[in-house]
């Protein structure tokens, strides 16, 4: 972790949590939470709440949640030990790294790291800016259509012959060489970067972590771009260049662009799509997209993706599918890349990224064009071509509305190809679901929640359509959610209860009670944790989500009323259950487990007469809440035979 223990829950604990939210999203108190408009996905009523006395959020739209150490990872797309600093900061105290540890000396290595990139910036960016033998960079600059707002917003710089890096900076060379700025040569250490000009690259909360040289048109040898090497701060496959700068318009719009080259970036952003960023040198990775996650909902890919689309196609499904992410691709002219273009004609740019089509559909429209339709027999060819690159595709609703398309274009039935791609899928299954990730939850209604890995097949409902905890909320729009059960209901309240008034819940509640196996973890963590917070840390992560849902919602039902519904749902499936056993017992011939059976049936009918329905919101009379507390501990100490 890096930082002490206690020096973290100090700083969760002094964080006024609806200050920190409220300079993201104006937010505004009912009753005792605050809510707004979410600042992590796009919405227009809000649905984003804050429960201040716990120090938590949630978002019933994205269900974004957690405490203010999440919410600034999250928001600033820094690491944690970066947010304790920043929230110890802000509340003016002071923490103390794991002293001595290797964790603590790492951080500060990091920490030197980071601010000798800085100066480093700071020094060819100047030199750019001012010395003479920067002027046929700038020259070059300005011939890209690059003017002095685009070099300082990008703080561009220029790498001058000799070592001027490294005598300028001073200092212990060793740092410079690790930091990837210079080398150790036979005559001692000399600049990493000659005669170039400077993109530099900072991590999303603007600390400058490495650094990307291109030579001048004509200018020395080597590679086009020389970048700093792989260091304890900088990791290409993390990295996306420009994301310090697309962050705000990213998180605004829930959607970003993803080129190839640094002038990519830079060439959206002077189009006007300034919610851009750049692989720095390697492919996307599937880090990338993770981070990404983060903050948009969409990703746009601004790059030859004809090319990568065979071999990426796999991958960006899953992606999409595990991070809750759409992948869209931009139409570029042939051959143009967005830098180029934005030079030549920005509106072109601006109106492909705008009007990006989803990634399969971008693939189908490469074999359906008219040139691949003249014949019977090219119809045909590009119908197969279609079918594998559908077959791919996990959702099977999506591939339906993919088929009906083809089929349209190529003159062939539709149950016709259906068959094809259902055969496709079969000689080709699906590979091994990477991680069964807690976020089992789709934003976006289902959209692309139909995976097909493990037992699962597409028919099937996933599985928290009505069935767990989550599908009251979110349900999805493509299948019909089922209502939730009285009893699932009576243990969501019961839940928030416990919650929000523990005494009038203290020692009235027993695990058996929760049919529901989220709510039932998330009441085992709660009984066993001494505080909220340390329930929500030691819950599973759908659990936890839960328990932080609940802290910001207001209990709908009052603990005696809630107590009554539950005993009663409790009752109504140990009665099934005994009558199930009386009939097993019956033909199995069992007179005393038949009799044994029958008494309980009898007295657990009577009880459910005792409890019996009361009108709405009618408060219950003592002796039917005396009833459902004895019922409650009836079931809990037969769990064994009811569970
Ligand atoms: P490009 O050659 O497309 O560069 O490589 P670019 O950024 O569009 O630059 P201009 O428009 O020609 O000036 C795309 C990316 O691939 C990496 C860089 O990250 C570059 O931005 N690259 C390219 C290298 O790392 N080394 C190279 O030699 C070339
Ligand atoms: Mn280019």
């Amino acid at each position: 972790m890096g930082i002490v223990t206690e020096d973290v829950a100090q700083v969760r604990a002094v964080t006024d949590i609806v200050a920190l939210i409220g300079e993201y999203t104006p937010l505004k108190r009912v009753g005792r939470r605050f809510v707004g408009l979410c600042p992590f996905h796009s919405e227009k009523t809000a649905s984003f709440s804050v429960n201040a006395e716990e120090g938590l959020y949630y978002c019933f739209g994205c269900k974004a949640s957690g405490d203010p150490i999440t919410f600034l990872r999250a928001i600033e797309g820094c690491d944690f030990v970066e947010a304790v600093e920043k929230l110890a900061q802000r509340a003016g105290i002071a923490v103390r790294h794991d002293a001595g540890s290797p964790t603590g000396l790492e951080h500060d290595k990091l920490h030197v790291l980071k601010e000798t990139m800085e100066r480093a910036v700071a020094f060819y960016h100047q030199r750019l800016l001012e010395a003479k033998d920067a002027g046929r960079a700038r020259q070059y600059l300005r011939s890209r259509g690059y003017g002095g707002d685009v070099v300082r917003q990008f703080r561009l710089g220029w790498a001058p012959g000799g070592s001027t890096l490294t005598r300028a900076l001073g200092g212990d060379a060793r740092v410079l060489v690790e930091a990837g700025l210079a080398r150790a040569g036979n005559y001692g250490v000399m600049d990493a970067f000659h005669d170039r000009v400077i993109f530099p690259i900072f991590d999303p909360s603007g600390a400058a972590i490495a650094l990307g040289g291109r030579v001048l048109p004509g200018g020395s040898d080597g590679p086009k771009y020389r970048n700093s090497p792989e260091t304890p701060v900088y990791s290409k496959r993390r990295t996306l260049y420009a994301l310090n700068w697309a962050r705000q318009a990213v998180v605004q719009t829930q959607e970003v662009v993803v080129c190839e080259g640094y002038t990519d970036a830079i060439g959206l952003f002077v189009a006007g799509v300034p919610r851009a960023v750049a692989t720095c040198g390697t492919s996307l990775t599937e880090e990338h997209f993770k981070l990404l996650a983060r903050f948009a909902r969409k990703v746009v890919l601004a790059f030859d993706a004809d090319a990568a689309g065979e071999s990426a196609a796999a991958r960006f499904y899953e992606w999409e599918r595990l991070h809750d992410l759409e992948v869209a691709v931009a139409e570029l002219p042939p051959g143009a890349d967005p830098g180029e273009l934005a030079c030549r004609d920005p509106g072109a740019l601006k109106a492909a990224v705008e009007q990006a089509k989803p990634f399969l559909e971008f693939r189908l429209e490469q074999v359906l064009s008219p040139q691949h339709l003249r014949s019977a027999e090219s119809r045909a060819r590009s119908a197969e071509h279609a079918v594998e690159m559908i077959a791919e595709h996990p959702n099977e609703l999506v591939r339906d509305q993919y088929v009906v398309t083809v089929a349209d274009r190529t003159r062939i039935e539709a149950a016709r190809l259906r068959e094809r791609v259902e055969l496709a899928r079969r000689a080709n299954p699906a590979p091994p679901q990477l991680a069964a990730g807690g976020r089992t939850l789709d934003r976006r209604g289902g959209r692309l929640g139909g995976g097909r890995a493990g037992r699962r097949s597409d028919d099937d409902p996933p599985p928290w359509v009505g069935r767990e905890e989550g599908s009251s909320l979110n349900g999805g729009t493509r299948r019909a959610p089922s209502r939730p059960s009285p009893g699932r209901r009576a243990g969501r309240d019961a839940l928030a209860l416990a919650i929000h008034a523990p005494e009038a819940m203290a020692r009235r509640l027993d695990a058996a009670l929760f049919a529901d196996p989220v709510q039932r973890r998330a009441f085992e963590a709660l009984a066993a944790a001494t505080s909220l917070s340390e329930a929500i840390d030691a819950a599973d992560e759908e659990a936890a989500d839960l328990l932080r849902q609940l802290t910001v919602s207001e209990p709908s039902a009052e603990a005696d009323q809630t107590i009554v519904a539950l005993a009663r749902a409790g009752a109504v499936s140990a009665l099934a259950r005994t009558e199930a056993e009386a009939r097993s017992a019956d033909s199995g011939g069992d007179g005393s487990r038949l009799a044994i059976a029958g008494h309980t049936i009898t007295w657990l009918k009577q009880q459910l007469e005792l409890i019996a329905e009361p009108g709405v919101g009618q408060v219950p009379p003592p002796q039917v809440i005396e009833a459902a507390d004895r019922l409650v501990a009836w079931l809990a100490e037969h769990r064994e035979e009811v569970a």
